[in-house]
């Protein structure tokens, strides 16, 4: 049996998140610039979105840029820029093919113009897509996303429109740029670093975490399929304890 054949379809995460990571040492292993191995990133990032697609996973994030990303050296973020305008271009007749709708977390309005436009169309001309929901992270971060929140919601309550007693979890959800997509149940990191770097902090708060030493331009289907693997033997308790959880079950 093939790997994919063992992934579990009725079990799928429905949302699974990615911190794509190990561009740079990948392509510093081959004594190449750390742009060369952005490059061969993308075709790990085309990889895993078609093979997410094709399992019927319904929405993927993939962390791309940090808003801590903007300190690197200029040549690796105008580089970086360049690569993501030049494949979403190219990329939106796949996504229509695939059925996949693509959309944008992140403090957009720091990116370059043409990026920006490009962008807003790909986005335009994906907003029809019923499959896959792919959600790019550029110039996120979390605390970012939070604090953006809570000033949203600070105006509200100034303009009346919200009342303090009811800002709920439900409520709160609504001002993260996360609104319209479930939290993630399964959040990978490349690369074999061990931490979260400022990324959906408060959606993950019951994420099953999968590490892996891959790095990025590496990592393939086979790998997410790994990953899934693992994440359906593991038992998802919410607090309660594992006896209640295989009470429910059976229920
Ligand atoms: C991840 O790879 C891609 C981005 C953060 C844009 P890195 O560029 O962080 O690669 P390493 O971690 O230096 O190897
Ligand atoms: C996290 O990777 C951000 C992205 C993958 C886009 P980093 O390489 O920026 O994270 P740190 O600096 O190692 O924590
Ligand atoms: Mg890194």
């Amino acid at each position: 049996m093939s790997l994919k054949e063992t992934i579990n379809i009725e079990k799928l995460p429905g949302h699974v998140a990615i911190i794509m990571d190990g561009n740079g040492r990948w392509a510093k292993e081959q004594g190449k610039d750390r742009l060369f191995g952005h490059l061969h990133g993308v075709e790990s990032v085309r990889d895993i979105v078609e093979g997410a697609a094709e399992l019927g996973i319904k929405n993927l994030t993939l962390y791309a840029f940090s808003t801590e990303n903007w300190d690197r050296p200029e040549y690796e973020v105008i580089g970086l820029m360049e690569l993501l305008v030049d494949t979403i271009r190219k990329e939106v007749p796949t996504l229509n093919k695939n059925n996949i709708r693509l959309h944008v977390i992140g403090a957009i309005n720091m990116l370059p113009e043409n990026a920006q436009r490009e962008l807003s169309e790909a986005i335009n001309e994906t907003a029809h897509n019923t499959g896959l929901n792919l959600i790019m992270a550029l110039s996120y971060s979390s605390r970012w996303e939070i604090v953006n929140a809570t000033q949203l919601i600070a105006a509200d309550v100034l303009n009346g429109k919200l009342s303090i007693a009811n800002i709920t979890q439900d409520i709160f959800k609504e001002y993260l740029t996360t609104r319209l997509f479930p939290d993630p149940e399964l959040l990978i990191r490349t690369s074999g670093e061990y931490r979260i770097s400022n990324f959906l902090l408060y959606q993950s708060a019951y994420a099953e975490l999968y590490f892996t030493d891959v790095l990025w331009p590496d990592f393939r289907r086979e790998n997410f399929y790994e990953a899934l693997i693992n994440y359906q033997q593991r038992e998802r308790r919410f607090g309660k304890t594992g006896d209640q959880i295989k009470n429910e079950q059976i229920i």
